[in-house]
């Protein structure tokens, strides 16, 4: 049932492209437009909604943070993006015209649940972005997109992470093209960039050989620091939790422009850290930035792990270890950069003789709150 792989983890990974593209089927139709037919929310609901609020756990929480960019930027709806163990306790402002979306793999998380049930209480929507069929979550939404992902074994979510990305960008579109924004040419053209990804997740999983043997010859180490900015953020929260929960290592995650407001300290000699890099082409100024990073904790004696766009030269000169990802628009990024930080964790977990599939301590659904 693993398919010739070790782990249900290294299958789940290595069925991403699939996963993404079986996300994306049937909901792109032949002039290019979304046909979300199954957002059973009726367009005159969705043009009224003035605010959006997604509740998440864990690494779905993660999809939601990148979800925040791409839904404000296409939409221009406010959106905030909470924890949902956070979020039901602290007496949320919500409304009919706020549009909750919730994401959970499973669809059994009790705080996830717990946080739809409380906005559906104050009469706002719920629109549930899941893995699983008939699950208690979408059950008790007013809607459901489903990720095809297909079943997700690994306790660490991998491929349901990457759907859960495309299909919050789906609903942003949607969004988007419902309600007309300023970006309408824009919005059709990332539709087409997103048909590309699966393909590009492909490319991704055939060069992932130099980062297993970078992730063996880190296996002593006791710390990895992950650094992003923009989308980039979520991509390095995710990768320094998928390896504490897979190599029981200390990892933590940065927005790059708080380094000089505190974990700059923490960078000492050979301490390894990775950099996730967004694209040189359109806004370039956050690409600088993040170059300014990398040589800033490079002066310091960090070990520059770098993930950058092919052909983007200037970050050689920084890059103890460079990971290649193809070149996408800035918010698909995540899309690509996640790939190697799975590898990455999954083979450092197998060096240090971890158990990949079930680490200890943990369940696949947290169905307690
Ligand atoms: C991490 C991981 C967890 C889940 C979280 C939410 O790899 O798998 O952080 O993402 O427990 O689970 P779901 O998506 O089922 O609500």
């Amino acid at each position: 049932e693993k398919g010739g792989y070790d782990y249900f983890m290294l299958k789940e990974i290595a069925e991403q492209p699939k996963a993404v593209a079986d996300t994306l089927l049937g909901r792109i139709d032949a002039s290019g437009l979304l046909t979300l037919d199954e957002v059973r929310i009726p367009a005159t609901v969705l043009r009224e909604v003035d605010k959006i609020v997604i509740v998440a756990c864990g690494t779905a929480f993660h999809a939601g943070m990148i979800a925040k960019y791409a839904i404000e930027h296409w939409t221009r709806i406010p959106c905030e993006v909470e924890l949902a163990s956070e979020f039901r306790y602290r007496d949320p402002i919500l409304a009919p015209r706020t549009l909750v979306v919730a994401i959970s793999q499973s669809g059994e998380t009790m705080d996830t649940l717990m946080a739809l049930r409380h906005a559906r209480e104050q009469g706002s929507k719920v629109l549930a972005i899941c893995n699983t069929n008939g699950s208690t979550i979408p059950r008790e939404s007013d809607a459901v997109l489903y990720t095809h992902a297909g079943p997700e074994v690994a306790v660490a979510s991998t491929k349901a992470f990457l759907t859960q990305v495309v299909a919050c960008y789906l609903v942003a579109l949607y969004l988007g093209q419902v309600r007309g924004t300023k970006w309408g040419d824009e919005i059709l053209a990332v539709i087409r960039e997103l048909s590309q990804i699966s393909r590009q997740v492909e490319q991704v999983l055939e060069t992932m050989e130099p980062v297993r043997e970078l992730a063996r010859s880190l296996k002593d180490k006791n710390t990895v620091l992950f650094l992003g900015r923009h989308v980039g953020y979520p991509v390095a929260l995710e990768g320094a939790l998928k390896l504490k929960e897979l190599a029981y290592m200390h990892a933590e995650g940065f927005a790059a422009g708080e380094l000089k407001h505190g974990p700059i300290a923490l960078i000492e000699e050979d301490l390894p850290v990775v950099v996730v890099v967004p694209s040189p082409r359109g806004r370039s100024v956050l690409h600088d930035k993040i170059v300014s990073n990398i040589q800033e904790i490079r002066a310091r004696g960090a070990r520059t792990i770098v993930i950058a766009e092919e052909g983007d030269e200037s970050v050689v000169p920084y890059a103890d270890h460079l990971v290649r990802v193809p070149q996408t628009p800035t918010l698909l990024q995540p899309l690509v950069a996640t790939v190697p930080l799975q590898v990455f964790a999954c083979e450092l977990a197998t060096a240090r003789g971890n158990e990949v599939d079930q680490p200890r301590n943990l369940a696949k659904s947290v169905t307690v709150e």
